[in-house]
């Protein structure tokens, strides 16, 4: 039965702590299934999707398959979509994807998967697809399907506009759905423009569904899906007409629920501190007013009268909040030396620090802190700033391609038989790139080549903020150097070399993203690894005096009150920050904006107005 804190979800959905509990809930739900249909010699027949939420779920299958002797002799499977035009052996298809994560490592036999055909032509597609919802029926119908959900609220493929009725069909890949792709696949313009989807009206007739989701990306789409009105915009939310469909989360896309993000609208809470300075600054935001001018009526008209029973009145609580808000802000992030600290953000001691910043990828560490990296190193601190991965999986061909040109071209100019090995090494860099064409996976000549391009960037970036070469590290983590995107496999190799950098640089200060990413993701990789070297090296002395700050970089950024530390930036500071970044050739276009935003977001809250803010937050392991 649906709790009070539930009451707007129209899909029973079930925050897990972390998507590693939720696979093990629901593989165990597959697996009692197989079980039964094997004790009355039937068939279990499963919906699979693709994608990286559900490739813990896999390896959770694989693992009940080998060590408890799960067999899936009796399971038919079908997927949902797959690439239109897209060979089985593509990297990229669907095929080969299900192929690598799941079919090879258990005991299904081949003649009982179905995946939509991505290859036949044009004028067949509408006969394979009748036939693939006809091969559903033969089989009985879907006993349950597997989900995860896209940024535009997808299921399968099924995009914006999708009818509640639509069956197995061809569609055409919507804008944001192909970006996301597009480091898989090398580039936008490596992603197939159409796919072949299962309908929402085939996936709702299967007789129970479980829509996985992971990471505070992810948590918007599923409020909206969940508790908004059904629409056709968001495909995801005609599950909602489901009797048997269900939502398992981790604690990270679960965070935009009303019962997580307002608990108060749906019940009684316990006033922590932290809950207080939400719900303020949520009415505050709510009545577009300062934090200063909220009236009591304000509290009492928006289920906050218990709030100001505890801690009113208005007046009182508001002053209160302002100044916890007031105190975030700071223009020395490494503490300001020889000042009382009490209601600074950081400890004015020790001084200097020695902070490090970790940067999953070459750039984190710029969009979201180049102007704290620059106030550290101006305010006298050691600052060293450690690249987790060598990036190079985002570096384009034809970057790479300039390079070995250049290379190639210069032993012309130079004509100097010394250049003999750069320019055989250059020759075959070339050679590779043309024969692999765009679809190809990159050689470990060329993945060097673009880890180097990155490399240089990221020199001529942090040379900007005033960062001298010997505080500038790569550690090329390992797991990142041999996998691939979203399917990465990080292991003690990894979190050595984590613990081998933090007990060599000893800091006092440590700067760390991926908190509230998806799991699979190179932030979320790191991460975690960050948090088991962390673990690993607690018993070294500097970490009683050390203090981690957390940051956003790709992901959703902090909410106004979750942030407790606001580093402001002036529009010269902005300016230069912008400028630093420029030296990396693969920026995106939310630069500046982020920052501009919490600036604006302060300053609706009645605090000052400044031109831009970097926001932090104390990391509690
Ligand atoms: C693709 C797939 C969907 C999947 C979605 C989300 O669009 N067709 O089935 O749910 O991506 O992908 P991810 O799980 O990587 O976030």
């Amino acid at each position: 039965m649906i709790s009070e804190a539930e009451q707007f979800e129209k899909i029973p959905c079930i925050a897990y702590e972390n998507s590693s509990e939720a696979c093990r809930v629901l593989a165990v739900e597959v697996s009692s299934l197989i079980r039964e249909r094997q004790a009355s010699n039937k068939h279990a027949v499963l919906g699979l999707a693709t994608g990286s939420t559900p490739v813990p779920f896999y390896r959770e299958l694989i693992r009940l398959h080998k060590e408890e002797g799960l067999s899936f002799q009796n399971v038919i499977t079908f997927n949902l979509d797959e690439y239109f035009g897209l060979e089985p052996e593509h990297r990229e298809s669907y095929y080969r994807f299900m192929r690598e994560q799941l079919f090879d490592h258990i005991d299904l036999p081949d003649s009982q998967i179905n995946i939509p055909p991505g290859t036949v032509s044009r004028e067949q597609v509408f006969q394979a697809c009748r036939y693939y919802e006809t091969k559903i029926e033969e089989a009985g119908g879907i006993d349950l399907q597997i989900l995860g959900i896209g940024r535009t609220g997808h299921i399968g493929f099924n995009e914006p506009g999708s009818a509640e009725d639509s069956p197995t069909r061809m569609i055409t890949l919507d804008k944001v759905t192909r970006e996301d792709a597009a480091r898989d696949f090398l580039g936008i313009d490596n992603v197939p423009r159409f796919a072949l989807t299962m309908g929402v009206g085939t996936i709702i007739r299967a007789r129970r569904i479980a829509l996985m989701a992971w990471g505070e990306n992810k948590a918007d789409i599923v409020s909206k899906a969940v508790e908004d009105e059904v629409t056709d915009a968001i495909s995801a939310s005609f599950l909602q007409h489901h009797d048997n469909a269900q939502f398992l989360l981790d604690s990270g896309a679960a965070s935009s629920l009303t019962r997580k993000r307002h608990p108060w609208l749906v019940g009684t809470v316990d006033w922590s501190d932290a809950l207080i300075r939400r719900a303020v600054t949520w009415l505050s935001r709510e009545l577009d007013k300062p934090v200063l001018k909220l009236l009591d009526e304000d509290y009492n008209e928006h289920g906050m009268s218990d709030l100001l029973t505890e801690c009113g009145p208005a007046y009182q609580l508001n002053i209160r909040i302002f100044n916890e808000l007031q105190h975030t802000i700071s223009g020395w992030p490494g503490g300001k030396p020889d000042e009382d600290d009490r209601h600074r953000p950081e400890r004015a001691l020790p001084f200097p620090k020695r902070a490090l910043i970790f940067a999953p990828e070459p750039s984190d560490e710029l969009r979201a802190l180049g102007g704290t990296i620059e106030r550290l190193v101006e305010q006298g601190h050691t600052v060293d700033v450690v690249f987790l991965t060598s990036g190079n999986l985002g570096v384009g061909d034809s970057a790479a391609e300039r390079f070995a040109e250049v290379l190639k071209e210069l032993a012309d100019v130079q004509g100097a038989e010394d250049w003999n090995t750069p320019v055989s090494y250059a020759g075959q860099l070339l050679d590779h790139l043309a024969a692999k064409g765009p679809f190809g996976e990159d050689n470990a000549a060329l993945r060097s080549i673009k880890s180097l391009v990155r490399r240089s960037e990221a020199r001529h970036a942090l040379r900007a903020c005033g960062l001298a070469e010997k505080h500038i590290h790569f550690l090329d983590l390992p797991f990142y150097e041999t996998g691939r995107y979203r399917r990465f496999k990080p292991d003690d190799n990894d979190v050595s070399a984590l613990c081998g950098i933090l007990t060599k640089l000893e800091p006092h200060q440590i700067y760390m993203t991926g908190s509230a990413s998806d799991p699979s993701s190179v932030a979320g990789v790191c991460y975690r690894l960050f948090q088991t070297a962390m673990t690993q090296t607690a018993k070294e002395a500097w970490q009683r005096d050390c203090w981690t700050w957390l940051y956003r970089s790709g992901e959703k950024p902090f909410a106004s009150y979750e942030i407790d530390m606001a580093v402001p930036m002036s529009p010269g500071q902005l300016k230069a920050k912008l400028t630093a970044l420029s030296q990396y050739t693969q920026e995106d276009e939310s630069t500046g904006k982020r920052e501009r935003a919490v600036a604006q977001y302060y300053d609706q809250l009645g605090l000052a107005d400044y031109e831009a803010i970097e926001a932090f937050r104390l990391w509690k392991s």
